[in-house]
């Protein structure tokens, strides 16, 4: 056999292993998620998500509804036909720009779904393994047949969960390390087609690929793609953000006071001891235990809705209003949209934030933040097993009055 036939046999046979290792029964167990596959490695799971759970998703004429509105992030993108050219329009749009685009070969993209359709956000519940207070937001597509945003890869990790039609994947294999991109588009679309294992995807499949592995999804009937998203915040809007706390707080923001310089800080000079002093009044305040607060405060932030604008409920219940209803079956629940966080103390205290402010807790409460962790309905049984209504009945009312839990059944009045 010819040298050239030898070498593609060679590679279609490493494409296959890599498509076969890459496919999991089940969704890897917390413990294995995070040594092999968190920032690592992609995957892909068929049939992780019970089809009944896309029930209550949103649909293409209700993504198509939010793509009008002003403040929410939309894009529209055409595909390039041979030889043509990619083409992304932002939002808002028109109501009749959707009718003028024809049957094939484009995406519609909007972004925070979760927070705008609570429903969607339901799909989080399986994701508990993931580090959710990381939880960028739900990006969903809708797509026709051809509709792609091309070969591209993204800064953030992400879980591409199929909720409707099929697609056909190509996952490369490692991180790009230079990308390069087409020119003059409003699109980052890296010029080479990907090289990887190709899947195909149906409703309830789900892909996780790790920051900057290429991928390209290409649609083969009409699709809808749940992109659940995951990024931290750059270094300097933590210490931009840290900053502004500090600069609330007062009695940690004092003013460096020179002491201790000496000749060699005369004039212009900053001596090493002088620049040794302030860098440590900076570690010290990201030493303190402000800092463990602060972080559980950042990561609860909502991401489209104003702080400000965000009540308590207007008509809030007393302990015992409350107790009547769980002890009568009522559960409460915690809408997954809803980002609350939880760092420790040096001192062992468990800092709970949501609405982007800690909530008074103590070690009392430490079954039932732990709880809150891993689960979003909360019964009376519950209730014992984590403490007892005595221990936790304050904390479960401010979390109920704050708009953080619901009854099952109750609208949300937010
Ligand atoms: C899409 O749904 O078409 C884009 C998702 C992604 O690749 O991040
Ligand atoms: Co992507």
């Amino acid at each position: 056999m010819q040298r050239k036939g030898r070498l593609l046999i060679l590679a279609l046979a490493s494409l296959l292993v890599l498509e076969r290792t890459m496919i999991l029964d089940t969704f890897p167990s917390a413990e294995e998620f995070y040594k092999t596959y968190w920032g690592q490695k992609p995957f892909v799971v068929h049939g992780a998500i019970d089809q009944a759970v896309f029930e209550g998703v949103i649909d293409g004429d209700s993504l198509a509804g939010l793509a009008l509105e002003e403040d929410i992030k939309s894009r529209i993108v055409m595909t390039a036909p041979e030889g043509g050219k990619w083409t992304c329009e932002h939002g808002p749009f028109e109501e009749d720009r959707f009718g003028t685009l024809g049957e094939e070969n484009w995406s519609l993209l909007v972004q925070n779904v979760e927070q705008y359709h609570t429903d969607t956000a339901k799909l989080l519940q399986s994701f508990y393994f993931a580090p959710r207070w990381l939880m960028d937001d739900i990006m969903v597509s809708y797509s026709t047949a051809g509709g792609s945003v091309g070969p591209h890869t993204d800064s953030y990790h992400v879980f591409l969960v199929q909720g409707m039609g099929w697609r056909k994947w190509t996952i490369g294999e490692s991180p790009v390390q230079n990308e390069d991109y087409i020119e003059g588009l409003d699109l980052k679309v890296l010029k080479g087609s990907v090289q990887g294992a190709e899947i195909e995807v149906g409703i309830g499949d789900v892909i996780y690929i790790p920051p900057y592995f290429a991928h390209e999804g290409i649609t083969t009937q009409e699709a809808m793609t749940f992109s659940v998203g995951f990024l931290g915040p750059k270094l300097s809007e933590l210490m931009v953000e840290y900053g502004h706390y500090l600069e609330q707080m007062h009695q940690g923001n004092k003013h460096y006071g020179g002491t201790g310089l000496d000749v060699e800080s005369a004039g212009f000079a900053i001596a090493p001891g002088a620049r040794d002093s302030i860098q440590n009044d900076l570690i010290n305040a990201l030493r303190s235990n402000d800092f463990s607060i602060w972080l559980a405060e950042y990561f609860s932030m909502p991401s489209h809705d104003d702080i400000e604008n965000i009540d308590t409920r207007y008509e809030p219940l007393s302990d015992q209003d409350l107790l009547e209803r769980l002890q009568d079956r009522q559960n409460l629940y915690r809408p997954e949209h809803i980002k609350i966080s939880m760092t420790t103390s040096s001192d062992e205290t468990i800092n709970l934030a949501a609405y982007g402010a800690a909530l008074p807790t103590s070690p009392a409460h430490n079954k039932l933040v732990h709880w809150l962790n891993q689960n979003n309905t909360l019964s009376m049984q519950d209730i014992e097993a984590l403490g007892g209504q005595d221990a936790l009945m304050t904390l479960i009312t401010y979390l109920y009055n704050q708009n953080i839990l619901f009854f099952e059944n109750e609208a949300l009045d937010l």
